[in-house]
């Protein structure tokens, strides 16, 4: 591909927001929303991103540089927001004036890199100096509408605020991406003045000056309407997600993953899932889940940066972060796999069953009420109902092994650092303090009395 630059638009707050926080920093879909144009510049292939910044610029470069850390991209500051035009005029220094430019508005989160693309042919199509990027929509509401001339050709773009009753009607709107040569386009953008109703250079007046000069405006119409939606408000930041998600969900159905109620699940857009797997309602899958095939995950499960092989049983309401399980296991309902947490082969945990920086060995059980954390858990080892490894000391955190085979009853503390040994029995109700040596059974209970008849002795008092 040829030399292109992409000009990416995040200098304005985002008033309508009403928010303390950067418009680009709000999440959509488990992504702060500046993180969608970016990645679909890169993906149709554009090397390098200048993006314009202004409000809160340096949480917004810190995020931006976290999420693509390999990325090239450089910062140019807008010290005053005085419109679009003068926001990409910011950005002269960084390209060369043969250079070919892409500007994007930083607010366009279903944009896809296609377009990016398709709208790069269309200007070289209309003699290479400018195209912009269009929709036909039934809501036009808060766009700038494209105005085309007796010919067809798009003559200027007016928006909303500055559009007479006729110009609202024209459902044709202009999503905010332009393609041009970049010596042509800031040489318009020198002519851009602010004499309109918000008193802003905007971008889109390059429309009518390209004309004015004698050019072409190339127009690159969507295939998919459904890319066409900005983000100026809260409401728009929960359709684009809804839309998000919806698109998503239909993905992984057309791929053969069964969703029960697809309106009501969260699947973030690089989590993947596998055929025949089955999702309940009220999922949510986060950033860098995967699921295998043949899996079922219950209603109201929430799984994040989760990896789930196959034939993988999670039931309702379970909660898991940065956490594995392997073919076959089982998990639920309500258990809670936080950060670290491995289950191997054809091991379960059970209702409420918490796990943290644990491994749970091949084949074996935590079925009910039980605290595993920083343990190490071998093969085939059974753990009993209300079992606790006391990893804490208030200080430190200490390690607890359990080897192959062991069997842990019910309501026992292992009070860490320790070890159980392979084979060993520990017995309910015991506190572990020492390693149990391998085959042993641990006891500490105290002795049981009785007192014989103290019932009755009591009654009669
Ligand atoms: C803009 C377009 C409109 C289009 C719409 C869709 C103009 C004048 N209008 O309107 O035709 O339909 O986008 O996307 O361009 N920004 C700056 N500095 C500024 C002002 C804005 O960097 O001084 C950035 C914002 O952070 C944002 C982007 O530019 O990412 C667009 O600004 P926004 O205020 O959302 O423009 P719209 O009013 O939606
Ligand atoms: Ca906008």
């Amino acid at each position: 591909m040829k030399d292109v630059t992409a000009i990416v638009l995040a200098a304005g707050l985002g008033t309508r927001m009403k928010s303390e926080l950067h418009k680009g920093l709000h999440e959509l879909a488990g992504r702060p929303l500046l993180f969608y144009p970016i990645r679909a510049a890169l993906d149709a292939g554009i090397k390098r991103i200048v993006l314009v910044v202004g409000h809160q610029a340096q949480a917004v470069e810190e995020t931006v540089e976290d999420l693509f850390p390999d990325a090239d991209i450089g910062y140019v500051t807008q010290e005053r927001q005085l419109g679009t035009a003068h926001a990409a005029m910011c950005a002269r220094g960084e390209v060369e004036d043969s250079q070919d430019v892409v500007v994007l508005n930083g607010d366009l989160p279903l944009l896809g890199a296609d377009s990016i693309k398709g709208l790069m042919d269309a200007c070289t199509a209309s003699g290479g100096m400018l195209a912009i990027t269009a929709a036909v929509v039934d809501d036009p509401f808060g766009f700038g509408r494209v105005v085309r001339d007796k010919s067809g050709i798009a003559a200027r773009i007016v928006e909303e605020r500055d559009a007479g009753p006729d110009q609202r009607g024209i459902r044709e709107i202009n999503l905010g991406v332009y393609a041009a040569r970049a010596g042509h386009l800031f040489s318009m953008l020198d002519q851009v003045g602010d004499g309109n109703a918000k008193g802003e250079f905007y971008f889109t007046d390059v429309v009518e000056l390209t004309r004015k000069a004698g050019h072409g405006v190339g127009v690159y119409v969507l295939q998919s309407d459904a890319e066409a939606m900005q983000v100026n408000d809260r409401a728009e930041l929960a359709a684009a997600e809804a839309a998000m998600y919806q698109r998503k969900a239909a993905l992984l159905m057309s791929e053969g993953v069964t969703i029960h109620q697809p309106g009501t699940v969260m699947i973030d857009d690089d989590c993947e899932v596998g055929r025949d797997t089955e999702i309940w309602p009220c999922v949510e899958l986060h950033a860098g889940t995967r699921i295998g095939s043949g899996c079922v995950i219950g209603r109201g499960c929430v799984l994040d940066n989760t990896e789930v092989a196959d034939d993988v049983t999670v039931l309702p309401y379970s909660v898991m972060t940065d956490s594995s399980m392997e073919d076959g296991t089982k998990a639920g309902p309500f258990s809670h796999l936080r950060p670290g947490s491995v289950m191997k082969r054809g091991s379960k945990v059970g209702n409420f069953v918490e796990m943290k920086k644990s491994t749970l060995g091949p084949g074996s059980k935590s079925s009910h009420l039980t605290y595993l954390g920083d343990s190490t858990i071998g093969a085939d080892v059974n753990i009993g109902a209300g079992t606790i490894t006391c990893n804490y000391d208030g200080v430190h955190k200490m390690p607890t092994t359990i080897e192959d085979g062991a069997f842990i009853g019910s309501d026992t503390q292992l009070v860490a650092p320790v070890k159980v040994g392979r084979g060993a029995y520990v017995g309910a109700g015991t506190t572990v303090t020492r390693d149990v040596p391998d085959g042993a059974l641990a006891l500490s209970r105290v002795q049981q009395t009785h007192i014989m008849g103290y019932a009755m002795a009591k009654k009669k008092k």
